[in-house]
């Protein structure tokens, strides 16, 4: 494997690029955004050079990574000579099918299609291609360069040949690999997503206030941050969403956003993005 196409150049994806890049890969970053692209190259040197500055690479490692990189608009143009390509753009399965149609049709047949989906069933994805077989889900965690795990999902399409191949290249570029089923959430977000619907509760109920909660999970929990500080990173929007889709998924109920997420989210909380979530930044 040589040629690593990444369609989104938002947060994730020009994580993923960076990542592939450092580990000699040559990037294909596509979007459908010019000024999407020009940020995200920036954001990798910007990456790059905090690496630098860590001593975890040097300034020779830093120029290879970025003449590995070519950006283009056009999913067309740039998947044409990818052994892999890694959809990275908005949650939005529509857009997600579309891109996996597209990605199909131009791709040379032995070509992997993997999303990093949250929270969108892989086998769903793959009904939109011509080669299901050849379809995965590589959930890369934020942000891509320090995060070790790679959470890769199977869906029911998928073949042992796919999983083998992808779980090789997350060794090749240093993260761990955990397979798992196509099942709503993957393993991930169906276990983080109910903890911090149930911090939320707590709060909501006056149980206690939002740093006495954290401190619990952190010192209690041995976790490096809070269920509420976790989720203003994340984006309560996007927390919103996953908890719906773990609940339509499920059919059941105890995924139901509890209200006062609702109510943030309806109020342009976000988190960090907004400036204001369950914290003020
Ligand atoms: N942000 C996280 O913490 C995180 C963590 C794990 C997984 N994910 C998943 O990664 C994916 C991307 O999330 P993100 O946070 O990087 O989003 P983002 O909004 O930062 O970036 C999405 C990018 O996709 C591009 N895009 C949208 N439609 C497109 C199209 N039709 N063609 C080409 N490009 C298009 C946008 O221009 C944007 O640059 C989502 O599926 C998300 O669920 C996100």
């Amino acid at each position: 494997m040589k040629n690593i196409s990444v369609i989104g150049a938002g947060t994730m994806g020009n994580g993923i690029a960076h990542v592939m890049a450092l580990h000699g890969f040559h990037v294909h970053l596509i979007d459908n955004n010019e000024a999407a692209l020009q940020k995200a190259m920036q954001n990798i040197e910007k990456n790059l050079d905090r690496q630098i500055q860590k001593n975890i690479i040097n300034v020779d490692q830093k120029e290879k990574a970025l003449a590995n990189i070519q950006c283009f608009k056009e999913i067309a143009m740039g998947v044409t000579a990818s052994d892999l390509i890694i959809e990275a753009v908005s949650e939005i399965e529509s857009i997600k099918r579309e891109i996996f149609r597209m990605a199909d049709q131009y791709a040379a047949p032995n070509c992997i299609i993997a999303s990093n989906t949250s929270s969108i069933s892989i086998s769903q994805l793959a009904e939109a291609t011509k080669r299901p077989e050849k379809v995965i889900g590589m959930h890369f965690m934020n942000p891509v360069p320090v995060m070790k795990l790679v959470e890769i999902i199977e869906g029911k399409h998928g073949s042992r040949e796919t999983t083998d191949t992808i779980v090789k290249l997350t060794q090749t570029i240093g993260k761990t690999p955990c397979v798992v089923k196509d099942a709503p959430g993957f393993i991930s977000n169906r276990i983080l997503m109910p903890m911090i619907n149930e911090a939320i509760l707590a709060l909501q109920e006056g149980i206690s206030d939002e740093k006495t909660i954290d401190d619990i999970m952190k010192l209690g929990m041995a976790h490096p941050m809070g269920p509420l500080q976790l989720a203003d990173y994340i984006g309560l929007d996007v927390c919103h969403n996953i908890l719906s889709i773990l609940e339509e998924g499920f059919q059941n109920a105890k995924y139901h956003p509890v209200q006062m997420l609702t109510e943030k989210v309806a109020a342009g909380k976000l988190g960090i993005k907004t400036g204001e979530g369950f914290y003020k930044y």
